[in-house]
């Protein structure tokens, strides 16, 4: 039978509108980093690629002169606008010099403590809220929405040392959320939200509730208050949480490896491996970038000049130096060593590695014991780095094991929702994320601050002229990295 030519376009519409959800959103994905790169301006460089690959990145990234961190990044404004307020003072984002070591010494005192204790308040917290939120046999939820809580507590109890009320609670949570549902652009910021935390973190410190000496180099409450806010509540409640979610999404997906690490809690060694596997494969920093000081020279005529912007491109790194890199397989760490393997989930040990680098393993460890004790996990849903989903997944109570054929079906109705969902959700990111992208151009918080502010934080106008800096110097270089979020 002869087909029409509107019967013809009519079956192409339909095909394309029913197979979208396998094509659209890596286009939209796709299509957002080139909105990005275009208002962003022209890239910075991108390691490993170019004359430096894979086997020279992390002679690069330890380079002396690779130290800049937030003046002079085009970068630096989008990842300012996301982490406010007071990025200024966030660790993650100071330059190098006396203020950077005070803050960095102050967090690392926060987060030292025996590992039993750690892990045991770690498992604490992940208890309570397990009983709290998981109070059938099996319920249907998001990973990453199951752990912030349990970090909002853990942290509250390391910065205050005493228990997380629940007001405080909501703060903290409502305030990661945001910045993590920004940064993946599925929500704009909502400064508001976060302005109530930094409310409560000002009454605590007046009320001489910190029990930790802070760093004299940040004179202001508001100072001290954006810093504790930007570490702790916003960092490593965010990491902490994405890293959890990543973990568990993996043993949901990994039955025969979820079944070893249950059977065997005692085996660090085993989930040691699990960790380093599921972090090679989703690291939780797409890029991080640095500014170069000075000029470097890696021999070869292989050199940069100073005021370079390098973009490490994590996945990238991690991907390269492995038998199928793209294949989840625990086992491959038995053989290999972390240390000489192309491996930094937190970062490079000579370049301002994360200060949670032992930490992180340890309580995760306690929180994975604390959830496989109790439940079997099951997901169908996509495993990819930036994890937008927040990684839904079925908990079934180990003892009351639910019907295979009841399994199946839920997890068959989770792939649909997932893939229909992703639809939508792209198509909201690249709206959502031109919009702040855009916004965060107007204000350009990281030159506006690096305009009337040294790299120590000093107003330019209260320094005397020989002191300020050479406006002829190393300015803003254009451009800043692609952008591959968090
Ligand atoms: C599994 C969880 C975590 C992972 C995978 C992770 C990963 C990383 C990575 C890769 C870097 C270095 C980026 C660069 O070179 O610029 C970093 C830096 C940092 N991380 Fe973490 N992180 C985690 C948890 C935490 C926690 C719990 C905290 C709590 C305070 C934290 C605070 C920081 C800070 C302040 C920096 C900046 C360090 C500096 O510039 O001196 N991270 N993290």
């Amino acid at each position: 039978m002869p087909v029409s030519p509107r019967g013809l376009a009519g079956a192409v519409a339909a095909a394309g509108a029913l197979s979208s959800p396998y094509w659209l959103p890596k286009a939209l994905i796709t299509l957002r980093g080139k909105v990005f790169e275009k208002v962003n301006g022209p890239e910075g460089v991108t390691v490993p690629g170019g004359p430096v690959g894979p086997e020279r990145f992390a002679e690069l990234y330890a380079h002396p002169a690779a130290d800049g961190r937030s003046k002079g990044a085009g970068l630096s404004d989008l990842f300012w606008y996301w982490l406010s307020p007071g990025p200024e003072v966030h660790q993650e984002h100071l330059e190098p010099g006396p203020r950077y070591e005070a803050v960095a010494r102050t967090t690392a005192a926060v987060l030292a403590g025996r590992s039993a204790d750690l892990s045991a308040a770690a498992a604490r917290c992940a208890a309570r809220v397990l009983d709290e939120r998981v109070t059938g046999g099996a319920a249907l939820l998001r990973l990453r929405d199951l752990m912030m809580p349990v970090w909002a507590e853990f942290f509250y109890e390391l910065v205050f040392r005493g228990p997380c009320p629940p007001h405080a609670r909501a703060l903290i949570v409502a305030n990661a959320e945001d910045v993590v549902d920004s940064l993946k652009n599925t929500r704009l910021r909502h400064m508001r939200r976060r302005e109530r935390l930094t409310a409560f973190l000002l009454g605590k410190l007046a009320a001489g509730e910190v029990p930790h000496a802070l760093p004299a180099e940040l004179a202001t409450p508001l100072e001290r208050a954006h810093y504790l806010q930007g570490t702790f509540f916003n960092t490593a409640v965010v990491q902490m949480s994405e890293a959890m979610a990543h973990l568990l999404l993996a043993l949901a997906q990994h039955q025969d490896v979820q079944r070893r690490v249950a059977a065997r809690p005692d085996d660090d060694r085993y989930l040691g491996n699990v960790m380093n596997e599921t972090l090679r494969m989703y690291p939780l920093f797409g890029i991080a970038h640095r500014i170069t000081s000075a000029d470097i020279d890696l021999g070869d005529g292989v050199g940069y000049p100073a005021g370079t912007v390098l973009c490490f491109d994590y996945p990238a790194y991690h991907a390269t130096g492995y038998d199928h890199p793209e294949v989840f397989d625990p086992d491959r760490w038995e053989l290999l060593s972390a240390k000489d393997a192309h491996h930094i989930p937190f970062g490079v040990a000579a370049n301002r590695p994360c200060p949670a680098w032992r930490l992180a393993p340890l309580v995760m460890r306690a929180v994975t014991r604390e959830v496989l004790r109790r439940f079997t996990l099951h997901s169908s849903v996509s495993h990819t780095r930036p994890i937008p989903h927040r990684a839904p997944c079925l908990l079934v109570a180990r003892d009351r094991p639910l019907p295979r054929r009841r399994t199946t079906a839920v997890l068959a109705g989770m792939r649909i929702r997932d893939r229909w969902e992703d639809v939508g959700r792209s198509l909201l990111q690249l709206v959502l994320g031109t919009v702040m992208v855009l916004h965060a151009r107007r204000l350009r918080p990281a030159r506006t601050w690096f305009a009337a502010h040294d790299t120590q934080g000093r107003p330019l106008d209260a320094l005397a002229p020989e002191a300020r800096p050479d406006p002829r110097g190393r300015g803003p270089a254009p451009g800043g990295c692609p952008y591959r979020g968090r």
